[in-house]
């Protein structure tokens, strides 16, 4: 599937190459659907003219909606094959990649990645300056949504998947970056990778402006689970504190209200975990048993959070309060360790 937006000097050679490099590798039945937002250049019509010369073209124009991430959901479920490719149409993913991704498909795997940074891979004429960027933005989905790090090029734009086996997104992220999206939600997904060499434009201008970058960093900030623990903790400390005070308040004893205030902490955490943070997740067991070994993981954190302070201050004599905020990070990173690798795990198969 091909999203276009004002691509007319391009669809034409990119259809003709991909026809030949599909045909040449043997396949025959295939469809290129086309999903254009508008284009006012005249690639609506050239890619008209192409679907009634070849029935395998299809031409889908969305009026009011836009959106690079919606048109390649709208051409996916367009798409009548459970293997769908995804390129972009000027040219700088090249067509001759396509069959090999396919045979990866074939061979048993869920997504498939053309890769820029893979072995082999690469960029053609990027100043140092995009070349920045573009690897800061994806050292930057490394570190905070970690089901990336099965693939070298979270950010392509070129990649494959088997419909069948791929759970996609009910809405579009916001921005460019819906593979992203897909390697969050299948996290139990076999990926492999194909190297590409991301060559210059054919023809035509890029659309992706300032504001992809700022949509970027949005969809990162809501995609990245350990975030979303880290800000239910937030609630959780807040909570705690509420119900800590309450108690006080109302003349409970101070351990009561200590315990109290841990309690709804950690219940409330719970249920934002389960409804929020592990959301996109299929984990097993029952909500009980979650729950019960929700209080292990937390009094884990608490537990190393103790000691790193302890020790930081009495073994290595450094200030009180640093040592316990780094006993806090120490503390938070084992309980989402254990919450994410243990209580909410996902299921595999
Ligand atoms: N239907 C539709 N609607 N198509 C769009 C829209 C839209 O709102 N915006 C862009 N497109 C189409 C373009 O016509 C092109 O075929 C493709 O999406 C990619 O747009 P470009 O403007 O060429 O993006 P780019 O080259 O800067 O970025 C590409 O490379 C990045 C890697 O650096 C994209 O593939 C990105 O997804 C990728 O991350
Ligand atoms: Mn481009």
């Amino acid at each position: 599937m091909v999203p276009t937006l004002d691509e007319a000097p391009n669809v034409e050679p990119l259809y003709s190459r991909l026809r030949a490099s599909l045909e040449s590798s043997g396949r025959d039945c295939f469809e290129i659907v086309f999903v254009d937002d508008g284009s006012t250049d005249g690639t609506i019509e050239i890619i008209k003219r192409l679907s009634e010369e070849d029935g395998r073209v299809k031409l889908v124009v969305r009026s009011g909606e836009r959106g690079l991430a919606s048109a390649i959901l709208r051409g996916i479920s367009e798409a009548g094959s459970s293997y769908i490719v995804v390129m972009d149409a000027d040219l700088q993913h090249p067509p001759e990649k396509v069959p090999e991704l396919l045979e990866a498909l074939e061979k048993g795997y869920d997504i498939v990645v053309a890769s820029r940074y893979a072995r082999g891979g690469g960029v053609e004429g990027w100043s140092r300056l995009r070349l920045i960027i573009s690897l800061g933005a994806s050292v930057l989905a490394w570190i905070l949504v970690p089901e990336t790090r099965r693939t070298s090029d979270p950010m392509s734009g070129f990649f494959a998947l088997n419909r069948e086996r791929v759970k996609l997104p009910q809405k579009p992220p916001p921005g460019f970056k819906l593979l992203l999206e897909v390697l969050r939600l299948n996290p139990q997904a076999r990926v492999a990778e194909v190297p590409y060499i991301f060559g210059s434009r054919l023809g035509g201008r890029s659309k992706l402006g300032f504001n992809a970058i700022i949509d970027y960093l949005i969809h990162l900030a809501m995609a990245s689970t350990p975030l979303r623990f880290a800000a239910v903790g937030f609630t959780g400390t807040i909570i705690n504190l509420l119900v800590f005070y309450a108690f006080l308040s109302f003349g409970a004893p101070l351990d009561a209200a200590i315990l109290a205030g841990f309690e709804a902490g950690l219940l409330s955490n719970f249920v934002l975990h389960e409804k929020f943070t592990f959301s996109h997740r299929s984990y097993g067991g029952s909500a009980i048993s979650r729950l019960a070994k929700y209080h292990v993981s937390s009094a884990a954190g608490i537990g190393v959070g103790f000691i790193v302070s302890r020790t930081l201050t009495t073994v290595m004599g450094l200030d009180p309060l640093l040592s316990q905020l780094l006993g806090v990070i120490a503390g938070f990173t084992a309980n989402y360790l254990l919450s994410s690798r243990g209580v909410w795990a996902q299921k595999s198969g």
